[in-house]
């Protein structure tokens, strides 16, 4: 914030002068702009510099839709309890304030969502004074737009480009979006918000109000089925096999195959192997007999078992196994 020194004097000079009284009609921005200049020329930079509050009959623009009317401060000149400040707001009565203009949309699920839920505030990730433009050097300019008004964070006039933002309260996603397998939120091609509404109520923050499957086939839509022959965990959810925000394995998945899959699969071995006596075990048709005896060895199918299974995500086309059952998504 900053003063305009001899308006000071001059304001003082106008609370000695006369009994103050309170006028009905809002002071207006030019009256604000008298004390508060620099804090002027950066809001009629913002996004909010047009907006105008509608009330009932009256209508109010610029500084007073969000700080009350300020008539009565700026003829006293300043002091506590004369203006909406927002220093001293529970998260709820900030957001009232904010909710008043932003009751469509997004912000209309703001209440029930984690945010809310957790407390936190629109002005934890919003800052209002902020220029949408990097307007050159500002530093040591008091009041005036910081040096993070870059172009990430000029978008939705966030305090801090958006994910810098989020990682500083979410320390463990950083972790994972540092992974190499990893959607390419570090290359600037996704942010956060490709997939989490933060004023939202859906699962986890997450932007879609039915199943999460439906978010990433919004964008992979290659695994979309319904297929012939469907992969029952793949029609559950990817985040069985999945991890959204980045995992050592490749393709992002929660673990390397085979064990992945032998989670829920047992392993099985070559079914036409020849010279095999010892039973080995067929995923069809159960222990088979080994010609090769005590000797012969048991070839396990321990590698990727996507090598054969392909199309682990679903498939139209039957497959050529020696059963014939044909579901075995190796095409
Ligand atoms: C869209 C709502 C909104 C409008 C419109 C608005 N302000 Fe603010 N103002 C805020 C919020 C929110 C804060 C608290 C800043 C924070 O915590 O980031 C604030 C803080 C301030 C402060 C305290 C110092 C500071 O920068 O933190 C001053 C002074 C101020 N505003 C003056 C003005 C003036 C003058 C105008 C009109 C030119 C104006 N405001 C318009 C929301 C608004
Ligand atoms: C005559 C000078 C003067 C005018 C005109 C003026 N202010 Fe202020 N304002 C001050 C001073 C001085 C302070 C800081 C001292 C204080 O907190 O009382 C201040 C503080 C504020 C604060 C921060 C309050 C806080 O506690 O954080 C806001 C918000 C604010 N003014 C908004 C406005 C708005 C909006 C207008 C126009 C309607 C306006 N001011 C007009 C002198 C003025
Ligand atoms: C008087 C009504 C009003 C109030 C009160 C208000 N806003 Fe807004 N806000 C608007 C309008 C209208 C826009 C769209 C402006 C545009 O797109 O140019 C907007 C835009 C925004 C944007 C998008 C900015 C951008 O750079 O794209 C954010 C974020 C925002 N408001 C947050 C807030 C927060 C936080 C508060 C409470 C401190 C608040 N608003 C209070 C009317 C309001
Ligand atoms: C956890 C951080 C966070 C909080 C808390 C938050 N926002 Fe936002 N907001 C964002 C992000 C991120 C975007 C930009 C989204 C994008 O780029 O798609 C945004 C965008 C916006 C926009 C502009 C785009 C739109 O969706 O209309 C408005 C308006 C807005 N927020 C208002 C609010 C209000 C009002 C509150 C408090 C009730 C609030 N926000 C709380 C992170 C937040
Ligand atoms: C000021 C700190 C803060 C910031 C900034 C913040 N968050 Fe949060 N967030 C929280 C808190 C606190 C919770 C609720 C507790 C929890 O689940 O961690 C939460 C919850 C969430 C959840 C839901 C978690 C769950 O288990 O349901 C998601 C998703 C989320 N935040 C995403 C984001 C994104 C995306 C951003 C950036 C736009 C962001 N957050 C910025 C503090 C923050
Ligand atoms: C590709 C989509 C996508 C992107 C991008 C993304 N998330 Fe998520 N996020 C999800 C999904 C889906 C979940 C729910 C996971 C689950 O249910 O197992 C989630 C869950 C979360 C949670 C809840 C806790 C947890 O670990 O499950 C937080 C916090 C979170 N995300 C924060 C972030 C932050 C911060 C970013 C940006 C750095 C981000 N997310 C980027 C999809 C995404
Ligand atoms: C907004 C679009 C978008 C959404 C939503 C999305 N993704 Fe992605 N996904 C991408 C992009 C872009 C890539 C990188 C592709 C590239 O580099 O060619 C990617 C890559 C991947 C990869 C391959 C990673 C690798 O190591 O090659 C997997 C697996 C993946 N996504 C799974 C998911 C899952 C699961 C979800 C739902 C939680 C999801 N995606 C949601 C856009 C998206
Ligand atoms: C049963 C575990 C499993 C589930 C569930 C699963 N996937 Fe995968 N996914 C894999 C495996 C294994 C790979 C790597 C081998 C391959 O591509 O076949 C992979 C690779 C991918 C890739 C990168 C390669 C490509 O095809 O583009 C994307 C994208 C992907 N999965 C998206 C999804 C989506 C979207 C869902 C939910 C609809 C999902 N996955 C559910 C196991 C799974
Ligand atoms: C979370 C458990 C789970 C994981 C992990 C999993 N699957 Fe499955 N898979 C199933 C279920 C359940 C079925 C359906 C079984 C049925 O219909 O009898 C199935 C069916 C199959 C089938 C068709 C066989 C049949 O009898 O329908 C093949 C082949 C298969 N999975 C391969 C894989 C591969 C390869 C992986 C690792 C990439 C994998 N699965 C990971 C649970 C899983
Ligand atoms: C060398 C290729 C190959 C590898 C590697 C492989 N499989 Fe198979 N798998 C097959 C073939 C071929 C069938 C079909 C057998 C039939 O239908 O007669 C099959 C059948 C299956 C079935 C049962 C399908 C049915 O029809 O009942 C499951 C489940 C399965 N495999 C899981 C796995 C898992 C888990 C792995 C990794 C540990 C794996 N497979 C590795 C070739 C392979």
């Amino acid at each position: 914030m900053a003063f305009i020194h001899g308006f000071m004097i001059a304001a003082s000079v106008v609370v000695g002068a006369a009994a103050p009284q309170q006028p009905a009609a809002p002071a207006g921005k030019e009256v604000c702009a008298g004390c508060h200049d620099t804090v002027v020329a950066q809001f009629d930079r913002s996004a909010h510099a047009a907006v105008v509050l509608k009330e009932g009959g009256t209508q109010v623009a610029g500084c007073e839709a969000c700080h009350g009317n300020g008539a009565k401060h700026a003829e006293a000149g300043g002091g506590a309890g004369t203006i909406r400040s927002f220093k001293n707001l529970s998260s709820a009565d900030e957001a009232q304030a904010c909710l008043t203009c932003h009751r469509t949309g997004h912000a209309m699920e703001w209440a029930g969502g984690p945010h809310q839920m957790a407390g936190v505030s629109c002005l934890d990730c919003h800052t209002i004074h902020q220029s949408r433009t990097v307007i050159g050097k500002l530093t040591g300019v008091e009041g005036m737009a910081v040096s993070h008004a870059t172009a990430p964070a000029a978008r939705g006039s966030l305090s801090k480009p958006q994910v810098e933002l989020c990682l500083g309260c979410h320390q463990q996603i950083r972790t994972k979006i540092m992974q190499q397998s990893r959607h390419p939120i570090r290359e600037g091609r996704m942010t956060c918000s490709s997939c989490h509404d933060s004023h939202g109520a859906g699962i986890k923050g997450v932007k879609t109000t039915q199943r999460i499957n439906d978010l990433c086939l919004s964008c992979h839509a290659q695994h979309q089925g319904p297929f012939v022959f469907e992969h029952a965990p793949v029609e559950e959810s990817c985040m069985t096999c999945h991890d959204p925000h980045g995992a050592m394995a490749n393709n992002m998945l929660k673990q390397n195959e085979p064990f992945l899959c032998l989670q829920c699969h047992e392993m099985h071995f070559h079914a036409a192997r020849a010279g095999q006596t010892t039973p080995y075990l067929s995923p069809s048709a159960g222990l088979i007999a080994n010609k090769g005896g005590a000797t012969g060895f048991m070839q396990g199918y321990n590698t990727r078992c996507t090598n054969c299974h392909v199309k682990v995500h679903g498939s139209d086309l039957p497959s050529q196994g020696v059963t014939g059952k044909g579901k075995a998504f190796s095409r």
